[in-house]
C-alpha cells in the first residue's frame, strides 16, 4: 500500500522543505475538520431529534466524551434502521450490553423522557458470554434468538470485533445488518505503524485485521462509510 505521508510528498518532489510539507498536511487536516463541521451543521444537527441532542450535550460534558459515536454516523444508522424496518436490535457498548452501567445511567433520564425505556434491556456484562448465552437460548426471557435480530451495532473493545462478528452473524437474520463503529480508527488504518501513537497500536492492528477479514467474508455484503470514525455496514446474505 502507498501512504501519503509528509515523506512521500518530498519523494514526489512536490515540496523541498519538510516544514512546508507540515503546513500542507495541517491544511488537509483543517479541511477535513471544516467538512465535518459543515456536514454536522447543515445536515445532522438541524434534523436531530431532541432526545438525541440532549444525549449528545450531556455526553459532551463527560470526561469520556471522545468515545461517543459521531452524530453523522448516528444519523446514517437511523436511516438504515428505517430502511430495513428494524424491530429487534442489539447494541454492544453502552445501550444494550456494557460492563459499565454508570454510562448507561447518564442517558437513562433522557431515554425515560423519550418513553422508550421499556424497549431497552440493558445487560451489565462482558459482551461475549451474553452473546453465547443468547445463542444457546439459555434465557427464558429471550428464547429462539438465532436469526432473530434485524440489526446489530458494535462499538466496544476492538480486539473482539471478529468474535462479535461471528456471533452476530448467527443472531442476525439473513438480510439483517451488523454495523461496526471506528473501522478507520482515526485514520490510523492508512498510516504506517511507526506513525501511530503507542496507545492506539493494539486496537489499530485489530481493526486492520477485522477490515481485511470482512472484506473477503462471503457471508456478507459490506460498505465502509467514511462517516464519523468509519462505519462498516455488513449485510448478512447467507
Ligand atoms: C466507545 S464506547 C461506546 C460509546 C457509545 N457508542 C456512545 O455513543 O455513547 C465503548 C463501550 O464499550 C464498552 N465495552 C468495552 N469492552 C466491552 C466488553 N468486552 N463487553 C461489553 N462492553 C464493552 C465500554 O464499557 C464502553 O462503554
Amino acid at each position: 500500500m502507498e501512504f501519503t505521508t509528509a515523506e512521500s510528498f518530498l519523494h514526489e518532489g512536490l515540496l523541498q522543505s519538510f516544514e512546508l510539507t507540515k503546513i500542507i498536511v495541517r491544511i488537509f487536516f483543517l479541511t477535513g475538520q471544516n467538512l465535518k463541521q459543515y456536514i454536522l451543521k447543515t445536515n445532522v444537527y438541524p434534523r436531530e431529534p431532541s432526545p438525541l441532542k440532549e444525549l449528545r450535550e450531556v455526553t459532551a460534558k463527560h470526561p469520556g466524551n471522545l468515545m461517543s459515536t459521531a452524530p453523522d454516523s448516528g444519523q446514517l444508522m437511523g436511516m438504515l434502521l428505517k430502511l430495513i424496518n428494524a424491530k429487534k436490535t442489539i447494541e454492544i457498548g453502552i445501550i444494550a450490553i456494557d460492563p459499565n452501567k454508570e454510562t448507561y445511567e447518564i442517558g437513562l433520564p433522557i431515554i425515560q423522557k423519550a418513553g422508550v425505556e421499556h424497549k431497552i434491556n440493558f445487560i451489565e456484562s462482558q459482551a461475549l458470554p451474553v452473546l453465547d448465552k443468547l445463542l444457546q437460548n439459555l434465557s427464558t426471557k429471550y428464547p429462539d434468538n438465532e436469526g432473530s435480530f434485524d440489526f446489530a451495532f458494535v462499538d466496544a473493545d476492538k480486539e473482539n470485533y471478529l468474535n462479535y462478528h461471528e456471533r452476530l452473524l448467527k443472531l442476525v437474520k439473513v438480510g439483517g445488518l451488523i454495523v461496526f463503529d471506528n473501522t478507520l480508527w482515526g485514520g490510523t488504518v492508512a498510516q504506517p505503524e511507526e506513525a501511530v501513537s503507542e496507545d492506539r497500536k493494539e486496537s489499530r492492528r485489530s481493526i486492520i485485521e477485522f477490515n481485511k477479514s470482512v472484506s473477503i467474508d462471503q457471508r456478507i455484503e459490506i460498505a465502509l462509510a467514511p462517516s464519523g470514525d468509519g462505519l462498516t455496514i455488513c449485510r448478512r446474505i447467507r
